[in-house]
């Protein structure tokens, strides 16, 4: 059978990305140009800065991509890009880039969902892995438990009810002077505090075990910062990060646990900017060890945005015959599909 070559092109918020991938699983080029030093400056993305950014980057990124891959716009059999969710003036950049390409090249166009990008990453390593298995996804926007029923077939069992995982981290860094982005800060600091230092809430939704929520956790932070400051006691930063992190992995791990459970689910994989966490890595990986599931993750590069996950998200939307036509445009609050 012929091999079939997809550009899978992000850009839906501070990381212009793009990436040739074979047969959906094997990735030829993953180039990935990051704005964090651009936007650390303000302490958070700034959309107008991140669009202006993308659309100086975006052909540089797609060339070296295809030069990295050893391949031209004529071996490509199809374009995927994500067209949502996210910031709307970043996300116009890549759809606009990909529809010019697949004009030119008369080249079928496939949209893909963010959200189904970050799932996609687990199959670039794992040729093993195939749905249905259970994924919890954590990133900067999102936070959703899902079964992946099928390739972009998803049943949502919990999502968050307030802030995102990756947004609760983001929020205690800058809180406690860490600087944007916070994930990775928290991550590196917590390795020198010790996790049961502060005891911090883990919520609970009576009415759906699966959902999250971590605006609780953060405002207890905020409190216990608050407080210090007020009767002129010191902070142990490093014991509060990984207090606050502890608090946070306890309820992600627990509550997909609870879902793998009650759903008969004995594969578990993990997504999104968060998911290069090292200690929620090791604890998903040890609460599956204990109950006997198989445990994915996929290598940090492949869990922050990148353009591999849309060309394998792609290539399974291309086999399905998804197709998007010239009318295709940014969806910035596009659902995950349960179709
Ligand atoms: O998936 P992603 O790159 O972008 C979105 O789709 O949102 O996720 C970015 C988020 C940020 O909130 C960042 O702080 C968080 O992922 N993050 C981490 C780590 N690395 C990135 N959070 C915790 N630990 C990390 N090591
Ligand atoms: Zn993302």
């Amino acid at each position: 059978m012929k091999d079939i070559l997809i550009l899978g092109i992000e850009s839906s918020c501070d990381e212009t990305a793009a990436s040739v991938v074979k047969n959906g699983r094997t990735v030829l080029s993953n180039i990935i140009s990051s704005q964090i030093e651009l936007h650390k400056l303000y302490g958070g993305v700034v959309p107008e800065i991140a669009s202006r950014k993308h659309i100086e980057k975006i052909n540089q990124v797609i060339q070296q991509a295809l030069d990295e891959a050893g391949v031209t716009l004529d071996d490509l059999d199809a374009i995927g890009v994500t067209y949502g969710p996210g910031l709307v003036g970043a996300l116009l950049v890549g759809v606009a880039e990909a529809k010019a390409i697949a004009y030119a090249k008369k080249l079928p166009l496939v949209g893909v969902h963010h959200i189904e990008g970050h799932v996609s990453a687990n199959y670039i390593e794992h040729p093993d892995l195939e749905p249905p298995f259970l994924c919890l996804i954590v990133s900067g926007g999102h936070t959703h438990l899902v079964i992946v029923k099928d390739y972009g077939k998803f049943q949502i069992l919990g999502r968050t009810r307030d802030d995102a995982a990756g947004e609760a981290f983001d929020k205690v860094a800058r809180a406690i002077g860490l600087g944007y982005p916070g994930g990775p800060k928290i991550d590196k600091l917590s390795k020198e505090g010790n996790p049961h230092a502060i005891e911090f809430p883990r919520a609970k939704i009576g009415d759906c075990p699966y959902d999250f929520s971590f605006s609780g956790v953060k405002s207890a932070v905020l409190n216990y910062l608050n407080h210090a400051q007020m009767t002129g006691q010191d902070v142990n930063r490093a014991d509060l990060a990984a207090s606050f992190q502890n608090a946070v992995v306890d309820v992600l791990v627990e509550h997909t646990m609870l879902a793998a459970r009650d759903y008969g689910m004995k594969k578990i994989a993990i997504a999104g900017g968060v998911a290069s966490n090292g200690t929620l890595r090791v604890a998903m990986d040890e609460a599956c060890q204990k109950r006997d599931y198989k445990f994915y993750c996929p290598s940090p590069i492949f869990c922050t945005d990148n353009g591999a996950m849309i060309g394998t998200a792609a290539y399974y939307e291309y086999l399905k015959g998804t197709r998007h036509g010239w009318d295709l445009n940014a969806v910035p609050n596009l659902k995950l599909g349960e179709r």
